[in-house]
């Protein structure tokens, strides 16, 4: 833990993103947007930034106690706005299966995948699942990462999607690091279910409520697509959504055009992720409607599918973001800053849009952007010190190098030694 109040100095810069935060603009990002300051220090007071400048520190800051930052850089806290980190056991055999030439749908089809992870999570234990999960959280600390959505999805009853959803509670209650919850109970079907849709209206009439009265989600996802659900089986489940006031989030046209990035927009999502084959139709809906298209780059990878070219999104003016999508079949990366070099290669985007979408976009993607996502006065003291020279070689670092310091709150959270 840090004293109540400190400052951080002789900062080689700090990417600030105040331009996008001055005019909370979310799109047509450019270098010029981040917003760098040379020689720059920041200050802390409790949670909060109390002050960020360059040059001479500013008087009223001179007692605070110091933190010498020399030879390093400071961006916000990233976020990760889409996990799966409530889960227990093993799928490596079926990466190994897929080396055979095996799909990720063909695994599925054969009760692998979703299901598998279902079976092994309901077996363990409340506090085996909390300590999977807390280890999990220190990864993503040791990454940068200050804000995590983090996702139910492999419980599939009501009772164990209500288990996993009150342990992120009982989590968040005392974390430096903020925690989003998303209610997924739409993840896959339930094997003693008759159908997706009749899954889903159990889960709208029995579920939701629960969630909602217990105040254990910010919102609800599905995920659609051809074999898990369709946009017509969530139509219940995401109008109760709506209207107990639950945000929505969505997995969409990741194998085929499922019609998802339509539904994400027609529902006023906050985010659709995956995308691979979002209609132009749906693209131009989402950018209407101020969609965050949320980019899964670590999924491409692991399970060979294609990467979403982020082009076509840029050009409709949705705003970009990058997430690991961590889970333990199709993506078990857990590190943002990977991704963030592995997102802005394959998907496409510059230095400053692949800053821009592990810190200011996930912030509003979770709205959270008054709060976090850039490092101005007032925000949450979510800092990332990184031992590196440049902007530039945080992009290009593959999330090589450890940080030096992660301060979540104004809480160290981590430091390597
Ligand atoms: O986002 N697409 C659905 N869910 C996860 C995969 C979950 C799993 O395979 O366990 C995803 O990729
Ligand atoms: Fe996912």
């Amino acid at each position: 833990m840090t004293s109540a109040s400190f400052i951080i100095t002789n900062l080689k810069e700090a990417v600030t993103l105040e331009p996008l935060a001055k005019e909370n603009r979310f799109t047509q990002i450019s270098n010029k947007d981040l917003g760098r300051q040379a020689n720059a220090w920041i200050a802390v007071t409790g949670q909060k930034i109390v002050g960020v400048g360059c040059g001479e520190v500013d008087s009223n800051f001179k007692t605070f106690a110091n933190i010498d930052g020399r030879g390093c850089i400071a961006l916000p806290g990233l976020i990760d706005a889409h996990t799966h980190p409530v889960f227990a056991g093993i799928r490596s055999d079926e990466f190994c299966r897929r080396l055979d030439g095996a799909t990720y749908q063909e695994i599925a089809k054969q009760g692998g995948g979703i299901q598998s992870s279902v079976k092994s999570t309901a077996e363990a234990t409340d506090d085996l699942l909390e300590s999977l999960i807390r280890a999990r959280m220190n990864t993503f600390a040791q990454h940068g990462v200050t804000t995590i959505e983090m996702k139910s999805g492999y419980g599939l009853t009501v009772a164990e999607e209500l288990r996993h959803l009150r342990l992120i509670k009982k989590i968040a209650q005392n974390s430096a690091q903020t925690i989003s919850a998303t209610c997924l109970a739409l993840h896959a079907v339930p094997k003693d279910q008759p159908s997706a849709k009749k899954w889903a209206e159990v889960c709208a009439r029995e579920l939701l409520p629960i969630v909602r009265k217990e105040g254990l989600a910010d919102a609800v996802d599905a995920f659609i697509e051809t074999g898990y659900f369709s946009v017509n089986d969530c139509a219940l489940y995401l109008e109760t959504a709506k209207q107990l006031g639950l945000n929505i989030r969505l997995h969409v046209d990741e194998f085929s055009d499922s019609q998802g990035a339509v539904c994400a927009a027609s529902y006023g999502a906050l985010s659709a992720d995956h995308l691979q084959f979002a209609s132009p139709e749906g693209i131009l809906a989402m950018a209407s409607k101020g969609v965050v298209a949320l980019l899964l780059p670590g999924t491409s990878l692991y399970t060979s599918i294609p990467y979403t070219d982020s082009t076509p999104f840029k050009k409709a003016g949705c705003a970009i973001g990058l997430a690991t999508d961590f889970n333990p079949g199709s993506c078990p990366v857990d590190n943002l800053r990977l991704v963030l070099t592995m997102g802005a290669l394959h998907c496409k985007l510059t230095m400053a849009e692949a800053v821009a979408a592990v810190t200011w976009v996930p912030a509003r993607s979770l709205r959270l952007e008054g709060e976090k996502g850039a490092l101005t006065i007032g925000r949450d003291a979510d800092i990332l010190i990184m031992p590196l020279t440049s902007c530039e070689e945080f992009v290009a670092d593959l999330g090589r190098t450890r940080p030096a310091f992660v301060f979540a709150k104004g809480r160290k959270i981590f430091s390597p030694d």
